[in-house]
C-alpha cells in the first residue's frame, strides 16, 4: 500500500496546523468559513472523507486535495460541507413581496421599455424547490399581467405558460452536483410538497405514484448549472437574484465581495433577496432595503446614487 494510506480503524487525529491548512483551503475554494462554532462539524466531515479515501493523516488528505488528481475529491469534500436545507415557498412574507409588489413594478418598467425578457437567478438553489417556486410565481404573475393588459390577436390555445411577448427563465445554480441532479429530476415526496398549496399542486405538479413531479412546462423554464459563488465568472444581466441562506456560511469580507459581484450581475434597479437571517446592513452602499409587512429585499441603486446605509 502507498505511503500515507491505511485500512486501520483508529481515527486519525486532526492537529491544529492541519485544521488551519484545511480551513484556509476550503475558504479559498468556496468562501465557506468554519469558525469555532462549526469546527466540530468540519472535523466530522473531514474524518468521513479521510476514511473514504483510506488515508491515515489529514496532512496526506490536504496534499491530495491540492494535487491535480485531487480535484474530484475536493468537489466531493465541498459537497459534504454544504448545508442543503430548503423548501417550496420558503419565507412566505418575502415571496409575497416578490409576487405582489416587486414583480408588478418590474413588469411595468420592462413593458414600458419594450423589454420583455425577464431573467431570475437562484444562486445556491440546492435541490430545486426555490427555483421551481419562483417559476410558478412568475408564471402566475405573467398570466395575471396579461389579463389586465390584453394584446390584440392573442387567442392562442392552450394558453402558454409564458404569454407572448414575454420571455422568462430562471437560472438555478449550485456548487454541489449532487443537489443539481436531484433538482433536475424534479420529483418530490409528500413531505417535501407539504408547503405547496393545493391550487399550486394541481396546476404545476403531476402525481406519479406517491411522488409529485414538477410539470414539464414549469421545468422548461428553469435551467440548472454549476456555479461556485467564490469565482468571478457569474451569470450577468439578471433582473432578480435570490441568494438565500448561502451567505450566512461566509465570513464578512467574503459576504462583501459576493454582494459586489451580485451588484455587477444585476440589471439597473434589479433586486436581491437574501435569507431571513441574512442582511446587507453595513456591508454595501450599492443597495437599498425594500420592505412590505415582514418581507424584505434589496434594490440596486443607480450608479452615482449610492446609498448611505
Ligand atoms: C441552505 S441551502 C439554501 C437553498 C435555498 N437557497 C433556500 O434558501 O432554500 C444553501 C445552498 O448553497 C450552496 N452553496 C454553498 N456554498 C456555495 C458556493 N460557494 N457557491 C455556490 N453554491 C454554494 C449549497 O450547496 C446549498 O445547496
Amino acid at each position: 500500500m502507498a505511503t500515507g494510506t491505511s485500512t486501520s480503524l483508529i481515527p486519525a487525529q486532526l492537529t491544529e496546523p492541519e485544521l488551519k491548512l484545511l480551513q484556509a483551503l476550503i475558504y479559498q475554494e468556496c468562501g465557506m468559513f468554519f469558525d469555532e462554532r462549526r469546527t466540530h462539524f468540519l472535523q466530522d466531515r473531514l474524518q468521513r472523507r479521510l476514511r473514504e479515501c483510506r488515508l491515515d493523516s489529514f496532512y496526506s488528505y490536504y496534499r491530495l486535495l491540492i494535487s491535480k488528481e485531487g480535484k474530484h475529491e475536493l468537489a466531493r469534500l465541498l459537497e459534504n460541507l454544504t448545508v442543503n436545507e430548503t423548501s417550496f415557498f420558503r419565507n412566505k412574507s418575502q415571496l409575497d413581496l416578490f409576487h405582489k409588489h416587486i414583480l408588478e413594478e418590474l413588469l411595468n418598467r420592462k413593458n414600458a421599455a419594450q423589454d420583455h425578457f425577464l431573467r431570475i437567478w437562484s444562486a445556491g438553489c440546492s435541490t430545486g424547490q426555490e427555483p421551481y417556486t419562483i417559476a410558478m410565481l412568475v408564471a402566475d404573475a405573467l398570466a395575471y399581467y396579461q389579463l389586465r393588459h390584453p394584446r390584440a390577436a392573442e387567442a392562442v390555445s392552450p394558453k402558454p405558460m409564458v404569454p407572448a411577448p414575454w420571455k422568462f427563465e430562471v437560472l438555478a445554480s449550485d456548487i454541489s452536483y449532487q443537489v443539481l441532479r436531484i433538482a433536475q429530476e424534479a420529483t418530490y415526496s409528500e413531505t417535501q410538497v407539504a408547503t405547496v398549496d393545493y391550487s399550486y399542486r394541481l396546476r404545476y405538479f403531476d402525481k406519479v405514484g406517491d411522488r409529485y413531479s414538477v410539470k414539464a412546462p414549469v421545468k422548461s423554464l428553469v435551467h440548472f448549472d454549476f456555479h461556485n459563488l467564490k469565482t468571478e465568472y457569474l451569470p450577468q444581466r439578471n433582473d432578480v437574484i435570490f441568494c438565500r441562506n448561502v451567505m450566512m456560511y461566509f465570513d464578512e469580507p467574503e459576504q462583501k465581495r459576493l454582494i459586489e459581484k451580485f451588484a455587477r450581475c444585476l440589471n439597473p434597479r434589479g433586486y436581491l433577496f437574501v435569507g431571513h437571517a441574512e442582511s446587507l446592513l453595513g456591508l454595501t452602499d450599492k443597495f437599498v432595503l425594500v420592505h412590505r409587512n415582514s418581507g424584505t429585499a434589496y434594490q440596486k441603486v443607480e450608479e452615482g446614487h449610492e446609498a448611505t446605509n
